[in-house]
């Protein structure tokens, strides 16, 4: 096929899918054409990692931060039950992602010994976890309602690892949160969907006596090319 045959058939290629996603199936043709789910999903940003990713693992790095280990006390601060969902950009669910989280305790202290205020940790709180999401996407981690630090509006860190692929590294922040408006990470996002998308709502559970919170971050992957 010389070049130009090539060039023709590759543009019926595009057609056709046109045609079929204007029929409203088979979106997946379209996934060779770059921004084509622009206007569905907007796409999880990557936002810096910072400097307080675990040194060291914790001996415990389930998804329940409340308690480590075998221990009976569980961590302080407002309970929150966090999850979301793993999908890349057309909504299809992206299983056997391994999604890790870590932030600070009620007192702002991360896991880190780089950390402010590091001899007031709140040795109950894990500080860290881990969840391999199922084939629906999802994930959980039951935690405290992250709060200021230094320099920082409250804020939960996610690196997102999945199999051939980069490591994907962001964070989600308490929509309304009024030290949002001052915050240089989030600020620094220029994209206002993109800054909207990271902002989650910290909500009381009806059914909950002990006023119980959850929040709920979905992670949109773009298409790469390992995708395709
Ligand atoms: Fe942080």
């Amino acid at each position: 096929m010389d070049n130009q045959q090539h060039l023709i058939s590759s543009r019926r290629q595009f057609f056709k899918g046109l045609s079929v996603a204007a029929a409203g199936v088979a979106l997946p043709t379209l996934w060779n054409v770059p921004g084509a789910f622009a206007d569905l999903l907007t796409l999880t940003p990557a936002q810096t990692e910072g400097p307080f990713y675990p040194t060291k693992l914790p001996l415990d790095t389930d998804n329940d931060l409340l308690i480590v280990n075998d221990g009976i006390t569980p961590a302080v601060g407002d309970i929150t039950h966090l999850t979301g969902r793993i999908l890349d950009a057309s909504g299809a669910p992206i299983r056997n992602a391994l999604v890790e989280i870590w932030q600070v305790d009620h007192h702002g202290v991360y896991l880190h010994p780089g950390s402010d205020n590091g001899t007031n940790r709140d040795k109950n709180f894990q500080g860290f976890g881990k969840f391999l999401t199922s084939s629906t996407g999802e994930y959980y981690f039951r935690t405290v309602k992250p709060v200021p630090y230094p320099g920082r509006t409250p804020h939960i860190h996610f690196k997102v690892k999945r199999k051939g692929q980069p490591e994907f590294v962001t964070q989600c922040y308490i929509k309304g949160h009024p030290q949002n408006e001052r915050d240089g990470v989030l600020r620094g996002m220029r994209d206002a969907k993109a800054r909207e998308s990271v902002l989650v709502d910290f909500a009381p559970i009806k059914e909950s006596k002990i006023g119980e919170l959850g929040a709920k971050f979905d992670i949109i992957f773009g298409v790469t090319p390992a995708d395709v």
